[in-house]
């Protein structure tokens, strides 16, 4: 536990000597601002801790690494958007505390600087890390689509929903791995290996993330019931409505927008609870869970218990 603290508290220091700009205010600030929020940092440990299975000093891959923290900021600020969600990291959202306007744009300047920061790779391994984090970024704005296109949809089957969770979600997960090997100098297998090992794991996350959405309480520092609330569709309701025999009076429920939002959590969380999908949920997530273990113990290298260490306390975590 003591080396995830220590490479979380690198990455924070690090983050704190980015420099931007002081004016104009209403761009720059709200960048500062999120960043600042905290979060677990959880993807340039995951290059961290890639790259450190192969090289000892971390050092040369920590600025690369910011650009994951940067980037995945900026798909948060414009996320909170069209979520409509009031809250992150238990403070108020960007487009809250400022305007939808002002979060567009410092969003698209975090975009811009997730790439300055990428751009101080080593040139032997830039053209490479430039294409794969293309792709993954594209990806990742196809998995967002759908996921907005699934609110108007009345019915998502469970195939579906994974594979828009693989894209919003998995595949920066699966890249962040990536590219700590490729910093390495790492076997072109053994990149692979971590890019899919890195792609299960984020499906666990995300499925973990759809869980604390509505089971996290406040601890999670995001509205609860948020995914409800604004007709999300979460892997608990694509289960459920897979599950339940009384499909359509759950979509009712769920798309209905006159009842007052406690009263609709309160409810769809009964229905949840008798299709007893939290345990369910949990059962799919240690599924990636395990897959994504698999592809790891392919690897053959020392020095695996860093990663294992970040997996377990993602598993583990609150918020
Ligand atoms: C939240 O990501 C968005 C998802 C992809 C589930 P994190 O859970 O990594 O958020 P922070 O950065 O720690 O706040
Ligand atoms: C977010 O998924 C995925 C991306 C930001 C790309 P969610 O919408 O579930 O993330 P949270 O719950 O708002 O953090
Ligand atoms: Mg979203
Ligand atoms: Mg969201
Ligand atoms: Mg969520």
């Amino acid at each position: 536990m003591k080396e995830i603290e220590q490479l979380q508290t690198r990455i924070n220091e690090a983050l704190k000597q980015l420099t931007l700009p002081e004016s104009p205010s209403n761009l720059y600030d709200p960048i500062k601002y999120i960043l600042e929020l905290g979060g677990k940092r959880v993807r340039p440990m995951l290059a961290l801790l890639s790259y450190k299975l192969y090289k000892e000093d971390i050092e040369p891959a920590v600025v690369p690494a910011l650009a994951l923290e940067v980037f995945h900021n900026f798909t948060l600020v414009h996320d909170d958007i069209m979520d409509e969600a009031p809250l992150r990291r238990g403070k108020e959202t960007v487009h809250k505390k400022w305007n939808e306007n002002i979060a567009i744009l410092s969003g698209d300047v975090m975009l811009v600087e997730a790439y300055k920061l990428l751009g101080k790779a080593p040139k032997e391994v830039l053209p490479k890390l430039l294409e794969k984090f293309n792709a993954c970024a594209q990806e990742v704005c196809e998995g967002q689509q759908k996921d907005m296109d699934f609110e108007s949809r009345p019915y998502v089957s469970v195939d579906e929903y994974l594979d828009m969770i693989r894209q919003k979600t998995a595949v920066l997960l699966g890249f962040s791995l990536e590219m700590g090997a490729i910093l390495a100098g790492a076997p072109d297998k053994d990149c692979e290996l971590l890019y899919e090992a890195g792609v299960n794991l984020g499906i666990a996350f995300q499925l973990q993330d759809d869980l604390l959405d509505l089971y996290g309480g406040e601890a999670f520092g995001k509205q609860v019931g948020g995914d409800i609330i604004n007709k999300k569709k979460s892997f608990l309701i694509t289960k459920a409505l897979e599950l339940s025999e009384t499909k359509d009076s759950l979509l009712q429920l769920y798309n209905s927008s006159n009842t007052k939002s406690d009263e609709k959590v309160g409810k769809v969380k009964q229905v949840f609870e008798e299709l007893d999908l939290e345990a369910k949920t949990q059962r799919f997530i240690k599924k990636f869970e395990n897959l994504g273990q698999d592809k790891i113990e392919q690897i053959n290298c020392q020095n695996k218990e860093g990663l294992t260490t970040l997996l377990h306390s993602l598993r583990t975590r609150t918020y």
